[in-house]
């Protein structure tokens, strides 16, 4: 008897991400054994990381990429509507690794209780979840906001990114922001707390970008590589941090993501005594007490208003995914399809 649907895996993708990518299936009724708890889903999350779970070719990955068939995996919110496990009761709102389904059985494994202090529970998978805890580590790694720094982010206007301008700009540091064209670069301005931001569409945009950062930017939080990254360094001041934390431009394995800009960076470096970081939010568990109460505090005084894309219904799962690659989508993208029960 199927409980639910689940969005499975149906072509690998060739180049761009297509909603004809995936299949919509029946889940069979899953029973929870000992030990165990059902999730009922409410929000899932679309990650641009998924596309290199798929198929990690596009980065030269070694491991073998996802059978035909798989229920696609990644982070989701959901109400625990059976439980065989002692420390997870009925009723309680969860964020796990649920993947793209309405229902899944855990073991509690990676498994948190959503924090209401982070606001509602789709928070859980945006300022609350992996891309504002990304956005927190990142400036962890970076060494932090110092007094009179100035932050460049690329991707601004995307989960990571958005999250990162905001917590740049609350410890009080300047922050200029890349963004794909005027509506998302007002956002960044207007709701998130970016200085400048500069709409890498433009035709000046280099220009612009040059006059944003008179003394050059002291740490470029990178969420994209690929091309921008070439450009952007040589704006970097002396001794600046490039911080790697994806990129985004590189994962659909098009021709301009192959482009080799080696020489270009290199050049930067050794001119501006440049040093790279790459980072990743996993294993830094240690940092989600602090990153959370950093949160409560900005969310509770209305400092923290992260845009959300919201979809409704598990079947926008396979077009949200296609529209996280055509840049057409601010903030953090989430699909609903469930209801809290109480
Ligand atoms: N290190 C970690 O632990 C970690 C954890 C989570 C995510 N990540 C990475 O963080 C990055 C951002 O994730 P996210 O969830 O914020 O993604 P997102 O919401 O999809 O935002 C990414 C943004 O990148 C920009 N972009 C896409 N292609 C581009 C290109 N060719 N050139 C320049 N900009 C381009 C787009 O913005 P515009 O068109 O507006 O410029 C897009 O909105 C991804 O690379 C992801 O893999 C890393």
């Amino acid at each position: 008897m199927p409980s639910g649907q689940r969005v499975v895996l149906r072509h690998y993708p060739q180049g761009a991400m297509r909603a004809s990518n995936f299949a919509i299936e029946d889940q069979v009724v899953l029973v929870p054994g000992d030990g165990e708890f059902l999730v009922r889903a409410l929000y899932v999350s679309v990650d641009p990381m998924l596309r290199l779970f798929i198929d990690p070719a596009p980065l030269g990955g070694k491991m073998p990429p996802m059978p035909l068939g798989t229920t696609i995996p990644g982070p989701a919110v959901g109400e625990i509507v059976q439980s065989n496990h002692p420390e997870f009761s009925v009723g309680t709102i969860v964020e796990g690794r649920f993947g793209w389904q309405h229902h899944a059985v855990s073991n509690g494994a990676g498994v948190q209780r959503v924090n209401p202090k982070l606001g509602g529970p789709e928070n859980a998978l945006g300022i609350g979840g992996l891309p504002g805890f990304t956005a927190y580590v990142g400036l962890n790694v970076a060494g932090g906001v110092k007094s009179g720094q100035t932050f460049l982010v690329s991707g601004a206007a995307g989960a990571v990114g958005s999250a990162a301008g905001a917590l740049i700009h609350a410890r009080g540091g300047r922050v200029v922001g890349i963004a794909g064209g005027e509506a998302k670069c007002r956002y960044l301005v207007d709701q998130i707390g970016y200085d400048v931001a500069v709409d890498r569409h433009a035709p000046d945009f280099m220009e612009q970008l040059a006059k944003a950062l008179p003394t050059g930017a002291d740490v470029y939080f990178d969420n994209v590589g690929g091309p921008l990254l070439a450009s952007v360094v040589p704006l970097l001041a002396r001794g600046g941090l490039v911080l790697i934390c994806g990129l985004m431009a590189q994962y659909q394995g098009d021709a301009e993501s192959g482009v080799d800009h080696l020489p270009d960076v290199l050049r930067a470096v050794m001119f501006n005594s440049l040093r790279f970081q790459g980072f990743t939010q996993v294993g830094r568990d240690a940092l989600r007490p602090a990153f959370e109460a950093e949160l409560a505090e900005l969310v509770a005084s209305g400092r923290m208003k992260v845009a959300m894309h919201i979809e409704d219904g598990i079947e926008r799962l396979p077009h949200a995914m296609a529209g996280l690659f055509d840049n057409s989508v601010t903030g953090k993208v989430v699909v609903r399809v469930g209801e809290i029960s109480r």
